[in-house]
C-alpha cells in the first residue's frame, strides 16, 4: 500500500491547550513494498510521523493517503478503524501492552476485534507465531513468563496477525541485545521482501539503516528535511554534517581510509563486506 502526505501539519491537543506543530507542512511519498527508515534527533517528530500513518495523530491541515483511504482533519471513526486494520503499528517497547493470560489470547485479541471467528483467530495466532520465530508450545503460556526478546516477538506477532498491508515500527530493537535486535530486524526485512509489505521503521542506528532500508527520511523540528535513497544519503557528506547525522561504521572507516591514503574507493560502502571488497579492488589490502 502506498503512503502519501500532502502538506500535513499536526499537533497534540491536551485539553484546551494545543502543542506547537509536531508535523510542519510534511509532503512525502512512500512506495508500495519499500523499506523506509526514519531518522532524526530526539523530539524531531519521528514517532508523530508514524502515528499520522495510522490515524493515531490526525492532521490539523492537509491529508494523508493510505492506499484508497484518506486521513483528513474531519475524518470519521469508521474510516479510522479501516485505516488501523491496514496499517499495523508496533510501538516502542510493545511488550508493555501485553495483557492477556495466554500468548494465544493476546495475539487473537486484534483479529477477534476486527471480526474473525475464534477458530480463524487461533489459526492466525499459530501461523504468525512461526513467522516471528517462536514455537507453538508458547501459545498456552502466560506472556509475562517469557524472556524480553520472546515478549517483543509475541507483541509483534499480535500486529502481524491483523495481516496489515503496511507495517510501521518505532525502534523495534530498542532494549534488546545486539543478537536479539538483529534477529528481529532480519525477520522484518524478510516479511518486507517476501510479501511486498510496505515497511516504515524509526531507528537511531545508522548500521540498521544501512543494512535494511532502501530509502531514508530525515526529520528535524517536525519537518522532513531529506528523503533519499540510502546509499545516496550516506554519500552526501555535506547534508549529513548539516543535519548532524552519524554514518554507518563501514562508511566511517571508508572516509578515514580515504583521507589517510588519498585513495578514493570505487563506491560508497555501507557494510563491512562492501568495504572489504572495495579495498581489495583498489589494491589497498
Ligand atoms: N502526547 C504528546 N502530547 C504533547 N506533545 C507531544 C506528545 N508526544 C510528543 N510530543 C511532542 O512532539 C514533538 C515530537 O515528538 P516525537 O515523539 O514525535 O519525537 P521523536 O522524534 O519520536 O523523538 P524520540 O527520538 O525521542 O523518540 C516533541 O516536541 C514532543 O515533546
Ligand atoms: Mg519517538
Amino acid at each position: 500500500m502506498e503512503i502519501a502526505f500532502q502538506n500535513v501539519s499536526a499537533d497534540y491537543q491536551l485539553g484546551p491547550i494545543r502543542s506547537s506543530l509536531v508535523l510542519n507542512s510534511v509532503d512525502l511519498e512512500i512506495m508500495t513494498g519499500s523499506f523506509t527508515a526514519i531518522v532524526g534527533h530526539t523530539g524531531a517528530g519521528k514517532s508523530s510521523l508514524l502515528r499520522a500513518m495510522n490515524g493515531l495523530l490526525v492532521p490539523r491541515e492537509g491529508k494523508v493517503k493510505i492506499g484508497e483511504f484518506l486521513i483528513e482533519p474531519l475524518i470519521n471513526k469508521f474510516t479510522l478503524t479501516n485505516v488501523r486494520k491496514r496499517v499495523g503499528m508496533v510501538f516502542q517497547f510493545p511488550e508493555a501492552q501485553l495483557f492477556a493470560e495466554t500468548v494465544e489470547k493476546d495475539i487473537c485479541f486484534g483479529p477477534l476485534n476486527f471480526g474473525l471467528t475464534i477458530d480463524e483467530a487461533k489459526q492466525r495466532a499459530f501461523q504468525v507465531l512461526k513467522q516471528v520465530g517462536l514455537e507453538p508450545d508458547i501459545l498456552q503460556k502466560s506472556p509475562f513468563s517469557l524472556s524480553g526478546g520472546q515478549k517483543r516477538r509475541v507483541a509483534i506477532a499480535g500486529v502481524l496477525a491483523m495481516e496489515p498491508d503496511v507495517l510501521v515500527l518505532d525502534e523495534p530493537g530498542a532494549g534488546l541485545d545486539s543478537t536479539g535486535k538483529r534477529e528481529i530486524l532480519s525477520l522484518i526485512a524478510s516479511w518486507n521482501k517476501e510479501r511486498n509489505l510496505t515497511t516504515v521503521l524509526v531507528t537511531h542506528d545508522m548500521d540498521d539503516v544501512a543494512l535494511y532500508a532502501d530509502k531514508v527520511i530525515v526529520m528535524e523540528k517536525g519537518k522532513v528535511v531529506m528523503h533519499e535513497e540510502t546509499r545516496k544519503l550516506f554519500g552526501n557528506t555535506e547534508q549529513l554534517e548539516k543535519w548532524h547525522l552519524n554514518v554507518p561504521e563501514a562508511r566511517r572507516l571508508q572516509l578515514k581510509i580515504e583521507k589517510k591514503t588519498g585513495v578514493l574507493l570505487p563506491q560508497i560502502c555501507l557494510t563491512v563486506d562492501e568495504l572489504a571488497d572495495a579495498l581489495i579492488k583498489v589494491g589497498l589490502i
